[in-house]
């Protein structure tokens, strides 16, 4: 296995990610690590991250003490790099000209970081992100590839396995880094490249029995991918120590409700609580036309009924949550400590003050990693295939104020613009589609009637990661086919619309 720490970078987890593709188990940790936790992990290999500081700042972060001097072979990547040469008596410059992004180098020498890769000779396109630069080697060193704004872009001491790069090998816009890293993973440190998810599923197994001993632990379950498979990897490492919460706010979609308590209590013999919370939700939320109230007021319930729950089952020493890698904004405060929970970790919303220990056992993966692993623990596809949906539910769909009728309204259309989706085959190819209510009426016309009823629009995009979305363009056979049923077959609405706009200036949502 390898060790990867953390000096902040924005795409350490990238290195994770590659590492695991070839087939090498690894954790990311913070800087600050202890060498004796370090010895006691034993990996094979250690990867220095990038960072944002400079080796000179006052405060940089550092190494654990005597890191270099274990024997292990070590990466380091960027400011590891710099940290690397810098520790071992080389010398690191601030240089005027940031280098960013496409660069190419020159290889000079063989090395085993790029054998069967790089021949020397060669000029290499890579990604470099850099300010500060290595000008000086320490002992032992020898540079292997120089670019014209790094003089030093590899360096190695072959003979004590010490290998520094300038440029990120893990980002896709230098093609052959993941070959690198695969060299060092496998060619330098010796792994053997038979990881896979079904290992990662047994290692966190090991990790949670560990971690949580004979305590008991929550889930709040929402249906969504993340929880689900948080919630089913916990049950298989700790039975029913287990305890999930699904608090139904009344604001789901059709069917989802009966699905999750399905899927989790009948087939999967999971502990579920099931709270109908509908009236109260819809209670609090009556008359509310502001968005950002409607989250708040079903955030803090979120928080009082969860909190409600848990007390009924007196209490418990850990709460899991789905928490994926790029939900994790402080990477460096939250390796294996307690911490208090911060409000955006959760899509149910928890208290602030809420002093339980977190299981993340999903901390370190990518979505499409958490739907591999869903697989193997033999969740549904409906489940791990899901598009996302917001914590805040189907109020945020219904712009103005919300009633029940306007929700059973709402999820009759939404049903039906899903159904043609999936039979399209389309489902897959969409990041998220749903459809509004609005909060107009319109005149139309139906067989010999006149009618006044509310405007539907439905929405679908791409994206990769919801920060940016394009609208999808479905045919117009298709629009139209979904149009029809929902007139046809909705009472209450008589018109709908296809949102085409895509994020920015948009968002996903309407509200
Ligand atoms: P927007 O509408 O901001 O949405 O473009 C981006 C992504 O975030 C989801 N979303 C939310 N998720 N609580 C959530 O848990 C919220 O309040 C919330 N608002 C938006 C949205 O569905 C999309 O995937």
């Amino acid at each position: 296995r390898i060790l990867i720490f953390d000096f902040g970078s924005q795409v350490t987890q990238l290195i994770a990610r590659r590492v695991r593709e070839s087939g090498v188990y690894c954790e990311i940790w913070p800087h600050t690590a202890s060498l004796e936790r370090v010895k006691a992990f034993a990996p094979r290999g250690i990867i220095l991250s990038g960072g944002p500081a400079s080796v000179h700042d006052a405060n940089a972060p550092t190494a654990p003490e005597g890191l270099f001097g274990l024997g292990l072979p070590i990466l380091g990547i960027c400011y590891g790099q710099q940290l690397m040469c810098q520790s071992l008596g080389g010398k690191v410059e601030t240089h005027p000209h940031r280098e960013f992004g496409r660069a190419f180098v020159d290889v000079d020498a063989p090395c085993a970081l790029f054998r069967d890769v790089w021949l020397p000779g060669a000029r290499e396109q890579v990604w470099m992100s850099h300010g500060d630069r290595v000008t000086s080697l320490p002992a032992g060193f020898k540079a292997v590839a120089h670019s014209e704004g790094a003089p030093y872009a590899i360096v190695a001491d072959e003979e004590r396995r010490l290998y520094g790069i300038q440029f990120h090998p893990e980002v896709v816009h230098t093609p052959h880094g993941a070959a690198l890293l695969r060299n060092f993973t496998h060619g330098v440190a010796g792994c053997q490249g038979n990881w896979n998810m079904a290992g990662f599923r047994d290692a966190e197994i090991g990790r949670i029995r560990q971690k949580v001993g004979k305590g008991r632990v929550i889930c709040g379950l929402s249906g969504g991918v993340d929880s689900s498979v948080a919630a089913k990897l916990i049950h298989e490492a700790i039975g029913d120590q287990l305890t999930c919460i699904f608090i139904d706010p009344g604001l789901l979609r059709h069917g989802e409700a009966e699905q999750v308590v399905a899927t989790f209590r009948d087939r999967f013999n999971i502990p579920l609580i099931h709270r109908d919370a509908s009236d109260v939700f819809l209670g609090a939320l009556e008359g509310v036309t502001d968005p950002e109230v409607k989250r708040k007021t079903i955030g803090r319930l979120f928080v009082e009924i969860f909190d409600e729950e848990a007390a009924k089952l007196g209490g418990a020493e850990f709460l899991a949550q789905g928490t994926l890698y790029p939900d994790v904004i402080e990477s460096v405060s939250a390796v294996g400590q307690s911490v208090t929970i911060k409000s955006h970790h959760n899509v149910g919303g928890l208290p602030e003050n809420m002093k339980m220990q977190l299981v993340e056992p999903l901390r370190e993966l990518f979505k499409d990693e958490v739907r591999m692993l869903g697989r193997e623990l033999g969740l549904p596809e409906e489940i791990i295939g899901r598009h996302p949906f917001p914590g805040p539910g189907l109020a945020i769909r219904v712009p103005g104020a919300i009633t029940r009728e306007k929700l059973a309204v709402l999820r009759q259309a939404d049903r039906i613009y899903l159904e043609e989706i999936r039979k399209a085959g389309l489902y897959d190819k969409i990041w998220q589609a749903f459809a509004v209510l609005l909060p107009v009426r319109t005149v139309g016309v139906m067989g010999d009637g006149r009618t006044y009823d509310s405007a539907c629009a439905l929405r679908a995009v791409t994206s990769t990661d919801g920060m940016t979305a394009e609208v999808y363009p479905f045919s117009f056979d298709f629009l139209n086919r979904v149009a029809g049923r929902i007139i046809g077959e909705v009472r209450g609405i008589n018109r709908v619309t296809y949102d085409i706009t895509s994020k920015p200036p948009g968002t996903i949502e309407w509200e």
